[in-house]
């Protein structure tokens, strides 16, 4: 177990795949003389949740302003939700019911977590159902129902966050105990069908995009606003 968990981070180049998905190049993944094929799945996963990470910080702006009366418009909401639905319920989701959740319940292990993790992306989605719907331009005019999507944004980032933070951390690090090597290549390169398939070439870089220019429109793409402005001793 120990040299498949080490073989991972040597194979990902890196001391955490997590914090560096973000800077490797994208053609990386085309390069068929690297090693690092067999990892590709849970690193997929991995910078997929990085995106949704993103999509919470946008959702968290929009509530900010929201609630301070500031300027924001319907569309950050909506805009935000239909990148949630066809990337991250329709895509990411779906690779996770598809081909992770079903090896553990075949192997008996983390069941009880993935019967809530199942049950989260279940209520994910009526929760995106009720933010496309308030965040439409007709209802968002009353305030009764930009106080309901508040409270569905809301809800939505207080469940995702701890829910992607247990996949990164428990799930997906248990999938090198129960999956071989060769089988954990053949979960990167369905992924890598999947996504073309649906987002096309480069598909993932399309999607960071989307988001990036959410995060423009809001002034928080600036990584440095984020830094707090504490004088230096
Ligand atoms: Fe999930
Ligand atoms: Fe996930």
């Amino acid at each position: 177990m120990e040299s498949s968990r080490r073989h991972f981070f040597v194979a990902a180049g890196v001391g955490c795949a997590a914090g560096l998905t973000a800077l490797a190049p994208s053609d990386d993944k085309k390069d068929k003389d690297k090693p690092e094929e067999e990892v590709s799945a849970l690193e997929d996963l991995m910078r997929e949740h990085g995106v949704l990470n993103r999509v919470l910080l946008v959702y968290e702006e929009g509530l900010r302003r929201l609630h301070a009366k500031e300027e924001v418009g319907p569309e950050v909401f909506h805009k935000t939700a239909e990148l949630v639905r066809k990337f991250v319920e329709e895509y990411h989701e779906k690779l996770e019911e598809t081909f992770i959740f079903p090896e553990f319940e075949k192997h008996r292990k983390h069941v009880d977590l993935v019967q809530v993790l199942r049950q989260q992306h279940e209520a994910g989605r009526r929760v995106t159902d009720l933010v496309l719907r308030l965040s439409a331009a007709d209802a968002f005019r009353k305030e009764g129902n930009r106080k309901q999507l508040a409270a569905a944004c809301s809800a939505f980032i207080r469940m995702y966050r701890p829910h992607e933070a247990r996949e990164d951390t428990v799930l997906f690090p248990a999938l090198h105990k129960i999956l071989p090597t060769k089988r954990l290549e053949e979960l990167g390169e369905q992924f890598e069908k999947e996504e073309d398939r649906l987002f096309g070439e480069e598909g993932f870089e399309k999607i960071v995009d989307q988001v990036a220019a959410l995060e423009k429109q809001l002034g928080i793409y600036d990584l440095a606003t984020f830094t707090p402005k504490i004088p230096s001793r």
